[in-house]
């Protein structure tokens, strides 16, 4: 990994200290393992912020400090501006959705939601009308008296977040709420959490591995890698100017070509030179030096598609292959010693096997990335 540009990313993130939920340099070892290294993060206020990243880059352990059943080894975390970092979990205003709900198979829906007032020793006269208005907004109003284990997977899920909203919690944490869901029920599940966190406005920090879920639900998303947050911006930010290339193959798919930087003037179109593909041109989102060894990646719907060449940007190809996804196909174009994947939308009349085509790209849809070490 480039220290120089993990820390520049880190510092263009950096939180602003007076963000709601703010992780101050927070890190967290175990054994030999930076689980999280180094995360400094800014949250605001009814937001929806989601942890994005792969298998073990650290998302549940930051969450876990953010709930406080982990302790960072160092940095701190504040909420509204007052250092949280070792208050215990029942002290911090904080309630966490766990993937598998975690519900008290013994306990009727209604009493699994009643939880945390009956143990916060209020009378079921004081917590009954929170109950009905809980059971309300997650729609298990008739699946009351119901037993977890009557339930289905996205019923079980709306009782946990219920059972977490009626504590009325300043920060919701849910580690990957959806994951024993099926695809469809997922969706379904993410557009009512959507209703729900509109209409309590609870801050949401959300994690998941999933970049679709990501997306669609986040005012904001960091990615994360190896312990570390790479990038943390608006979804569009993220999906069309990633700023390594980590980001840029882990939130969507993307055909990278190599060169090397002809003309990188800041804040401009950046030409680089990619070999037998010739010069190309693209966005790049920082200043590079003539001569700095470079990839521009180019999505599969940021492709044209021709039988005569449109310059710049346009590059002679073989039409290979060319796989029907539904909502779109995918052809296969060799170029060079490449295979670009293009995604053709829905248009019907798709090149022959083995014809020739023209693929190319609008510079200001493509972005120049560093090669990093790690890269
Ligand atoms: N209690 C623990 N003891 C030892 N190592 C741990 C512990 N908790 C986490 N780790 C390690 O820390 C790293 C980060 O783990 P973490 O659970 O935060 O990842 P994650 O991003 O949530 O992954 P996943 O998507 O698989 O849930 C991993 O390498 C993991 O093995
Ligand atoms: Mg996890």
């Amino acid at each position: 990994m480039n220290e120089q540009l993990i820390a520049r990313a880190a510092n263009y993130d950096a939180a602003g200290m007076n963000d709601f939920l703010v992780f101050d340099n927070v890190s967290k070892h175990f054994g030999g393992t930076r689980a999280v290294d180094g995360v400094t993060l800014g949250i605001g206020r009814g937001e929806v912020f989601s942890l994005l990243g792969p298998s073990g880059c650290g998302k549940t352990t930051l969450l876990r400090m953010a709930a406080g059943f982990e302790v960072p080894d160092a940095g701190r975390i504040l909420l509204e501006g007052q250092d949280i970092t070792s208050v215990p979990p029942n002290l911090r205003p904080v309630n966490t959705v766990f993937q598998n709900y975690a519900l008290f198979p013994h306990l009727s829906v209604r009493d699994n939601v009643a939880f945390g007032p009956r143990v916060a020793g209020k009378s079921k006269s004081e917590f009954a009308n929170d109950v009905d208005a809980m059971l309300h907004l997650v729609k298990l109003g008739e699946q009351a008296d119901k037993k977890p284990a009557q339930l289905s997977g996205g019923q079980k899920q709306r009782v946990a977040i219920a059972r977490a909203l009626i504590n009325k919690p300043q920060v919701l944490l849910l580690d990957e709420p959806l994951a024993a869901l099926d695809l469809k029920l997922r969706q379904h599940m993410l557009a009512e959490l959507h209703t729900i966190h509109r209409e309590v406005g609870t801050t949401f920090i959300y994690v998941t591995h999933d970049q679709t879920e990501a997306i669609s639900i986040s005012d904001r998303i960091a990615v994360m890698n190896a312990g570390r947050v790479e990038q943390c911006g608006a979804p569009r930010e993220i999906y069309e100017s990633p700023r390594t290339g980590f980001v840029a193959s882990f939130i969507g798919d993307t055909n990278y070509i190599s060169g090397t930087v002809t003309n990188g003037l800041p804040g401009q179109l950046c030409a680089v030179n990619c070999g037998v593909l010739g010069e190309l041109t693209a966005r790049s989102l920082e200043p590079l030096a003539v001569g700095t060894k470079v990839r521009v990646s180019v999505r599969p719907e940021q492709w044209w598609i021709a039988l005569e060449p449109e310059p710049p940007n346009a590059i002679r190809g073989r039409a290979e292959d060319c796989t029907y996804l539904g909502s779109e196909s995918r052809l296969r174009v060799r170029a060079g010693d490449q295979v670009f994947v293009v995604s053709t939308g829905h248009q019907t009349s798709l090149p022959a096997s083995n014809a020739e085509v023209w693929i190319g790209f609008r510079a200001e849809h493509a972005v120049v990335l560093p090669v990093t070490n790690g890269a």
